[in-house]
């Protein structure tokens, strides 16, 4: 049996996750589960949550909150990291301070997301040397950890060896959307892929030995990545904010005839319709914290008060994929999944230390990509341009130069000229400034 610690116990997906957690105790054995954050305070209450949903299987495993990282890593076997540096009041800024220059204002995407990166990436070195430091030496870190490209990126060239693997959500919502327009279970999918996270392409997605990404290319154009019933869509998807996005993909789906694109990209190729369609004084930011914080802070004072927890916090693919990972990496299984990994040849006509988002099987090592073979020349360009991009940012933090994070800005596909990435950078300096190491 295992113990296992997520740090970042204090974010509104834990409990869900714990959920996939007690799905699969076959699989995953395990003794102990330890919550760890910085903010003690907001994570006692989502344990109470998750203890909940823990009981409802098993009253052996252990249960631990701490703010401690001694006790939260002692000893453990795996760690699943998804940690919000600066939580929903920063992403807020992220979103809007863009907005109001007229750039795109997304967590990931555009300034929003390199904003998030330099707070992100030293607070993740942190917790990588916590672990390293306690932790048993073959332990695995999961990591969900936004943004997650330029977080993979720094943990690269920071701690090049640490036993970390980069994941992200997105490539298997947008399956889970597919199996639901082609009407097949998601695991009867065979997808190709590549990209950067956030920042990529299906390039085949096969059912039963056929082909149907054209099937599935003209429903996209069509009707975006929806089915006409959301409710055969994940509970988080149906938010308004997601429906749009899985429906302005469309627009996009001309720009490449041949594959699927990741609906993120529609930030970089569409920025100023993207724009006009953004309400910037209510963000997703907003809508998080109105939405899922609020119910989630509810049902948890609910529960304290009746004992009744009124919220199943059903599982989504979120939950399913970070535990179907581990679940291969405990177990050597060398499933197929979609991780982020060192290019190193694995797409030869891009640099070898990229950071790749590939088909890999997950061994108990870490992912073995698949060969993916050259790409073509248009989605090298627009990768290439987005890879600098992050490359020169991580740069910035580390050497803590101010023309670097420039150059990172005006790089990225979303900022129109490089005197609107000043003005944008400057903002968001001021309002960084108990995060961002000095630049
Ligand atoms: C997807 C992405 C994540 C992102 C999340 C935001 O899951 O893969 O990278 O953090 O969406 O979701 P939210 O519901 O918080 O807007
Ligand atoms: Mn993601």
């Amino acid at each position: 049996t295992y113990k296992l610690a997520i740090a970042g116990g204090g974010s509104t997906y834990t409990p869900g996750i714990v959920r996939s957690l007690m799905d699969r105790l076959e699989d995953l054995p395990l003794e102990e589960i330890r919550f760890y954050d910085i903010d003690g305070e907001r994570q006692s209450k989502v344990v109470v949550a998750a203890t909940a949903v823990i009981r409802e299987y098993s009253d052996s495993i252990k249960v631990l909150d701490t703010t401690d990282p001694e006790t939260a890593f002692t000893d453990v076997d795996f760690v699943f990291a998804q940690m919000r540096v600066g939580k929903y009041a920063m992403r807020e800024l992220d979103e809007k301070i863009p907005l109001s220059h007229d750039v795109v204002g997304q967590e990931t995407c555009g300034p929003g997301g390199l904003a998030y990166g330099l707070r992100t990436i030293f607070p993740m070195v942190e917790l990588i040397d916590f672990v390293e430091q306690y932790a048993k030496k073959d332990c695995w870190i999961v990591n969900y950890s936004n943004p997650a490209s330029i977080v993979a990126e720094g943990v690269r060239k920071l701690r090049p060896d640490a036993r970390v693997l980069n994941i992200c959500d997105m490539p298997v919502a947008t399956m889970r959307n597919m199996s639901a327009i082609l009407g097949v279970e998601r695991d009867e999918l065979k997808v190709d892929y590549f990209g950067l996270n956030h920042f990529g392409w299906f390039t085949r997605v096969e059912v039963d030995g056929v082909d149907r990404l054209p099937e599935l290319r003209k429903h996209v154009s069509e009707h975006g990545l929806l089915t006409e019933d959301v409710s055969k869509i994940d509970y988080r998807h149906a938010d308004a904010s997601w429906i749009k996005t899985f429906k302005n993909i469309k627009p996009i789906m001309d720009f490449f005839p041949d594959y699927l694109p990741n609906p993120y990209l529609q930030y970089y190729l569409l920025p100023e319709y993207i724009v006009e369609n953004s309400n910037k004084e209510y963000t997703r930011a907003n809508e998080v914290m109105d939405g899922r914080e609020k119910s989630l802070f509810e049902t948890v004072r609910k529960y304290e008060e009746t004992g009744v927890l009124e919220d199943a916090f059903h599982v989504g693919v979120h939950g399913i994929f970070i535990v179907d990972v581990t679940v291969s990496l405990a177990q050597n299984l060398g499933e197929r999944h979609l991780v982020m990994v060192e290019n190193n040849g694995t797409i030869p006509n891009l640099p070898a230390d990229a950071m790749i988002e590939v088909p890999a099987s997950i061994t108990s090592d870490g992912p073995v990509p698949e060969y993916v073979g050259e790409i073509p020349y248009f989605h090298k360009a627009m990768i290439d341009q987005q890879l600098a991009s992050e490359k020169l940012l991580v740069e910035a933090i580390t050497e803590g130069s101010y023309e670097k994070a420039l150059q990172a800005f005006t790089l990225n596909k979303t900022i129109p000229s490089a005197i609107v990435a000043k003005k944008i950078l400057d903002d968001l300096i001021e309002a960084n400034q108990a995060y961002w190491p000095t630049l």
